[in-house]
C-alpha cells in the first residue's frame, strides 16, 4: 500500500537522490504513481509520475529538485485514479505532504475549506490535510502549530508527513493508526512507513506511538503524545538485513524469495523445534493449550490460506476446535467466545499491519480473548498490540505476492500444533518425534523441487493460453489449493479458481471443457482414492489434467494427466508446505511468460493498511 519516506538533513547531493533510493526500496508495498517534494529556496518543490519510480526519475532528470530536506511517496490508489495530479505529495509552495491510510472525514473537510477560498486540484481525500495546514498557518500559527491543529481535525487511518516553506529543515510527522517509523542516521534523520523502507539508511529506529506527532530535523526528532505533551520513544536497533534487497542474481524478488524457502524454513523450524529432543518447544503464550477449548485463527490473503492448513493439524493433532476466519469478515459479524479463558486466537499477518488483521486483534482485545500476533515484521503494530508474538523468521520479503511468508507460517504453526497436541495430552512423544522428524526434512525437498523448476516453464506455456485454471484439492490441500490459485491469478492475471476436490459435482465441473486445465493437488495419502475419483470425472469431460503428486500418486494416475509435477513422498502432515512450492513456481513462470510486472502485480499491495 502506499509507502512514505523523508530525510532531514541529506548529504551534499541534496534530499532527492536518497529519496528516489528510497522509492525505489518502497515499491514492495506495491503502488500505481509516485512523487517527490522538497524545500528549497524558501519554497516547496513538487515532482511527481503516474506509474513507477522510472518515469519520476526521468522528470527528475529534466527538472532536478534542490534542498537538503524533502518527503516522498508511492501511492496506491484509493480515492482518485492513479494519474500525475493525484499522486502525492499533495500541496502548493507553501506546503507539501504525504499519507497513508484513509481521511474519513475528507467531504467535509473539503467543503469547509472550498467554503473558505481552498481550491482543490485532486480527486483525493489526503489533499485536504495540505489545506488545512495553509488554512493555519495564515491563522497565524507556527508550521509545527499549524501541522499539529491539521491533524487533530482527520478521523480516519493515516500517518502523514508534512513540509512547510518557513520550516526549513523540518519534517512535521503523525501517525494515528497506519504505522510511522524515525530513522537516526549519522547526520540526517529518516522517516518512513515502516522499519524495512528505512533499512537501506539506518538501523536506529524509533517507532512513534499511536497518536504521536514529531518534528524531525537532522539532529533527530522531538515527539508529541496526542495531547501535545514531550514523550521520549526508545531507539531501537532493527535487526531488518538491508543486503536482503537485492536480487543476488534472480531476475525477480519473487524468484529469489521462492528459491530461500529451504533456508527460511530451516529457520522458521529451528526456533521452535528441538531437533535434538525431536520435540517442540512451546514459545510464551498468554493461554495454556490445554486449558482452551476453541482457537481462533485470524488472517487475510496468504496468511488466511495458512490458518486454513493449519485448523487440519490442531483439530488433528490436539482435538482442539478451530475457527477460520478472514480478518474483515471477522470484525463484521458478530463471533461468540464462549465462556472466559476458554478460547484464545492467532493473528496471522506476514507484516503485522494489515488494517483488517490489525481491527479484528483490536477486537478480540476488547472481548478480553488473549492474542497472539504470528508475524514476519516483529516491529509491527500487531506485535506491538497482541498479548505474545511468535516470529516466522521469513526474512524480509520484497515481493507483493507471498512465497517464503506462507511456508514459514505454515512451518511455525505445524510447530504449535505439536505443542499443542503434546500439552492437551493428544499427542504422545514417539508421535510428535515423528513428525517433528517429517518436518526437518521439509527444507531438503524443498530444494529438491526447486532443483526442478525448469519442466514447470512447460506447464506454465500450456496455462498461459487458457481462460482459466481450476485448483482442486481435498483436506489441507483444499487451502493450498486456494493459495495457488491465489498465486496465479495475482501475478500471471489468468483468472484461477480454487474448489475443495469434494465440490466439484457441485458447481465448477460445468467449467470444464479441453480448454480449461485442472490443478490437482493429490499426495498420496488416505485421501487420494477419492481424489483420484474426482480427477477421472474431469478427465472423463476432457478437461486437462495437471498432477501434482508424488511417485506413487504419478504412478497411479499420471497416465490420465496432461502434465505431472512431482513432489518428494512425504507424510500428510508436512504435505502442504512441499505441494506449495511447485504452485508458486507455476505461477511464477506463467507471469514471466505473460510479460507481468511480477514483483508488484498491478492493482495490488503487499501491506493492505485500509479497511
Ligand atoms: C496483501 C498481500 C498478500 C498478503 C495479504 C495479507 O493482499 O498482497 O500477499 O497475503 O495482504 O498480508 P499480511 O501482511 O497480513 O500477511
Amino acid at each position: 500500500m502506499c509507502g512514505i519516506i523523508g530525510v532531514a538533513g541529506a548529504s551534499e547531493h541534496g534530499a532527492a537522490p536518497p529519496l528516489l533510493d528510497g522509492l525505489e526500496y518502497l515499491t514492495y508495498r506495491g503502488y500505481d504513481s509516485c512523487g517527490i517534494a522538497t524545500l528549497a529556496n524558501g519554497r516547496v518543490e513538487r515532482r511527481r509520475a503516474a506509474g513507477r519510480v522510472a518515469n519520476l526519475q526521468a522528470v527528475l532528470k529534466d527538472a532536478p529538485m534542490a534542498g537538503d530536506t524533502g518527503i516522498a511517496h508511492t501511492r496506491w490508489a484509493t480515492h482518485g485514479v492513479p494519474n500525475e495530479t493525484n499522486a502525492h505529495p499533495h500541496g502548493n509552495a507553501e506546503v507539501a505532504i504525504v499519507h497513508n491510510g484513509i481521511v474519513e472525514n475528507f467531504s467535509s473537510l473539503r467543503a469547509e475549506l472550498t467554503d473558505a477560498g481552498h481550491e482543490f486540484e485532486t480527486d483525493t481525500d489526503s489533499e485536504a490535510i495540505a489545506h488545512l495546514i495553509v488554512f493555519h498557518l495564515r491563522r497565524g500559527l507556527t508550521p509545527e502549530a499549524a501541522a499539529d491543529a491539521a491533524f487533530a481535525r482527520l478521523r480516519g487511518a493515516f500517518a502523514v508527513a508534512a513540509i512547510v516553506a518557513r520550516a526549513p529543515g523540518r519534517i512535521f510527522v503523525v501517525r494515528h493508526g497506519c504505522p510511522l517509523t524515525i530513522g537516526i542516521g549519522e547526520h540526517q534523520t529518516w522517516v518512513g512507513s515502516d522499519a524495512l523502507a528505512l533499512a537501506p539508511f539506518t538501523d536506529r529506529i524509533i517507532h512513534l506511538d499511536e497518536g504521536d506527532r514529531a518534528t524531525v530535523t537532522a539532529a533527530g526528532a522531538s515527539v508529541r503524545a496526542v495531547d501535545g505533551q514531550p514523550v521520549e520513544r526508545p531507539t531501537v536497533t532493527s535487526s531488518i538485513v538491508p543486503t536482503a534487497f537485492g536480487k543476488g542474481g534472480y531476475r525477480h524478488y519473487m524468484q529469489k524469495e521462492i528459491h530461500e524457502q529451504p533456508i527460511v524454513i530451516g529457520d522458521a523450524l529451528r526456533a521452535l523445534l528441538d531437533t535434538r529432543a525431536m520435540r517442540a518447544e512451546a514459545p510464551d503464550l498468554p493461554f495454556r493449550f490445554a486449558d482452551i477449548d476453541r482457537l481462533i485463527l485470524v488472517g487475510c490473503g496468504t496468511s488466511f490460506y495458512a490458518a486454513g492448513v493449519a485448523r487440519h493439524w490442531f483439530e488433528e493433532l490436539a482435538q482442539l476446535p478451530v475457527d477460520v476466519d478472514i480478518s474483515s469478515e471477522f470484525q463484521d459479524r458478530a463471533p461468540l467466545f464462549g465462556p472466559a479463558g476458554r478460547s484464545a486466537a492467532i493473528l496471522i499477518s506476514q507484516s503485522g499491519e494489515t488494517a483488517d488483521t490489525l481491527a479484528a486483534l483490536r477486537q478480540l482485545r476488547a472481548q478480553r480473548v488473549p492474542t497472539v500476533a504470528l508475524v514476519n515484521m516483529t516491529s509491527s503494530t500487531m506485535a506491538n498490540e497482541a498479548d505474545a508474538v511468535v516470529a516466522i523468521h521469513a526474512g524480509s520479503e520484497i515481493s507483493v505476492a507471498s512465497t517464503k511468508a506462507f511456508t514459514a507460517q505454515l512451518a511455525t504453526l505445524a510447530c504449535l500444533a505439536l505443542a499443542a497436541g503434546r500439552a492437551r495430552g493428544k499427542l504422545d512423544s514417539e508421535h510428535e518425534a515423528r513428525l517433528a522428524a517429517e518436518l526437518t526434512a521439509v527444507p531438503a525437498k524443498m530444494a529438491d523441487i526447486l532443483a526442478a523448476q525448469n519442466r514447470l516453464q512447460d506447464v506454465a506455456s500450456d496455462l498461459i493460453r487458457a481462460p482459466s485454471v481450476l485448483y482442486l484439492g481435498r483436506g489441507p490441500a483444499a487451502s493450498v489449493a486456494r493459495e495457488g490459485a491465489l498465486k496465479m491469478k495475482e501475478i500471471s492475471y489468468i483468472h484461477a479458481e480454487a474448489y475443495p476436490m469434494g465440490e466439484l459435482k457441485h458447481g465448477p465441473l460445468a467449467l470444464i471443457d479441453e480448454h480449461v486445465p485442472t490443478v490437482g493437488i493429490v499426495p498420496s495419502d488416505p485421501l487420494f482414492t477419492k481424489n483420484a475419483s474426482n480427477l477421472a470425472e474431469v478427465n472423463a469431460r476432457n478437461g486437462p489434467i495437471i498432477l501434482v503428486s508424488d511417485d506413487n500418486g504419478i504412478s497411479e494416475l499420471g497416465e490420465t494427466a496432461r502434465h505431472t509435477i512431482k513432489v518428494p513422498h512425504s507424510d500428510p502432515f508436512v504435505a502442504p508446505l512441499l505441494y506449495a512450492v511447485p504452485l508458486q513456481l507455476l505461477a511464477y513462470h506463467a507471469a514471466v511468460l505473460k510479460g507481468t510486472d511480477v514483483d508488484n502485480p498491478r492493482n495490488l499491495a503487499k501491506t493492505v493498511t485500509v479497511s
